[in-house]
């Protein structure tokens, strides 16, 4: 566990060691002294902020833990972050100004995957690696060899979707309400539809919006008409929440579905008892058991006040803790050096898994079910659905 003081002092004793480097080579020494430049983008402000927030929180405890440990080699790491707001062209801004004018040597963002696209193309333009700790639309690493990320793909997440909806919670027939408007949410409703027809369910209708919408009632009101067991909606928390308030008050009473979008202490603030007995697939839960999960939990709880880490805080951790492993690995920090070891990263030991960079630049984990429970209302880790299909 980290206390400032502690910290302080570790940071101290590389100073130290960085001034005894000075006495023997000095234009070296300053060269070695420089922190380490690490952009981060992602949506601080904006419709999905606490994505972007939690990210930070969980990037800047890996950070934290890195320099006290003495950096790389007595050079510490400096995050340079900025915000998207949640937008596609911002994102695009933010990762060109952390490329070309503040040259960092790796860029860790974004989470949504229309955002992780733009920002993408750029990085592998300027040839400096990105690490998404979390976009899962499979498009985002076939950007090129710059871009990789930490989590699973959504072809496997729907099919986790499908095999929950289909084996534990017996549902025959699945209503389908996605969100065209983002490259995630069209992509995990195809891969989710594909893998419950092939366990043999029915999907009774596919019904879109777009984000930001208010009225969900012509939609909803198709789907109640061909009465499904379940209402998949693989959306962000930010309309999932009104969805879920206008699927009840129109008597949809069965339970709805989703994908890693609704991860945010925002949704049941937002839909109440409307949510309740609902479930959604995710990288994470802060309460498995595992000691790394456990730990996870403790030192964040530690470092925020008490606040527990959502998904995306693991992820952000995990994805920054990944590229310091690829870093002390690396032959140098050149973009091209510093790919070449992310993409052959093995079995690293992260919070949300163990992390292996395939030759698509995913990586394949394990997939974990999350049901909205008890009083007060709370997600609940429910069961693990493992990568191989
Ligand atoms: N997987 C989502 C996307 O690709 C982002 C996300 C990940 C949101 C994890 C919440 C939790 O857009």
């Amino acid at each position: 566990m980290f206390n400032r003081r502690s910290l302080m002092a570790a940071s101290l004793a590389g100073l130290v060691a960085l001034m005894g480097l000075a006495s023997t080579n000095v234009a070296c020494a300053r060269e070695s002294a420089d922190p380490i430049k690490v952009g981060h983008y992602g949506s601080l402000t904006g419709a999905q902020a606490t994505f972007g927030k939690s990210t930070s929180n969980g990037i800047r405890l890996a950070i934290k833990e890195f320099n006290a440990a003495g950096g790389l080699n007595g050079r510490l790491v400096e995050l340079i972050e900025y915000d998207t707001k949640g937008e596609a062209r911002e994102a695009g801004t933010a990762v060109t100004r952390l490329v070309a004018s503040d040259k960092v040597v790796a860029v860790l963002g974004e989470v949504a995957s229309s955002l992780s696209l733009a920002g993408g193309r750029v990085a592998q333009q300027y040839g400096v690696p990105m690490i998404s700790p979390s976009s899962t639309n499979p498009a985002v690493t076939k950007i090129g060899n710059m871009v990789s990320r930490v989590c699973f793909t959504d072809d496997f997440q729907g099919y986790a979707a499908a095999k929950f909806a289909w084996e534990n919670k017996k549902a025959k027939k699945v209503a389908v309400l996605f969100d065209q408007a983002a490259a995630y949410s069209k992509g995990l409703k195809d891969d989710f539809q594909k893998a419950f027809k092939e366990m043999g369910g029915e999907i009774t209708t596919t019904q879109a919006f777009t984000q930001g919408d208010r009225d969900f009632t012509p939609q909803l009101t198709a789907i109640r008409e061909t009465n499904p067991d379940i209402l998949f909606v693989p959306g962000y928390y930010t309309d999932v929440g009104n969805i879920a308030l206008q699927a009840r008050k129109l008597g949809i009473t069965v339970p709805m579905l989703g994908g890693d979008g609704w991860d945010s202490e925002e949704l049941p603030k937002v839909a109440g008892d409307a949510i309740k007995g609902s479930y959604y697939v995710n990288h994470y839960s802060p309460d498995q058991p595992t000691p790394a999960v456990q730990e996870f939990v403790t030192k964040y709880k530690a470092e925020y006040g008490g606040a527990t880490p959502d998904g995306l805080a693991a992820l952000g951790y995990d994805a920054a803790k990944m590229l310091f492993d690829a870093m002390k690995r690396s032959a140098s920090l050149s973009g091209k050096d510093l790919a070449a070891a992310i993409n052959s990263t093995k079995d690293f030991p992260g919070v949300t898994g163990a992390i292996t960079i395939d030759e698509g630049r995913n990586a394949s984990k394990p997939a974990v079910i999350v049901e909205y429970a008890g009083s007060p209302l709370a997600p609940v880790f429910t069961a693990s659905v493992d990568v191989k299909k």
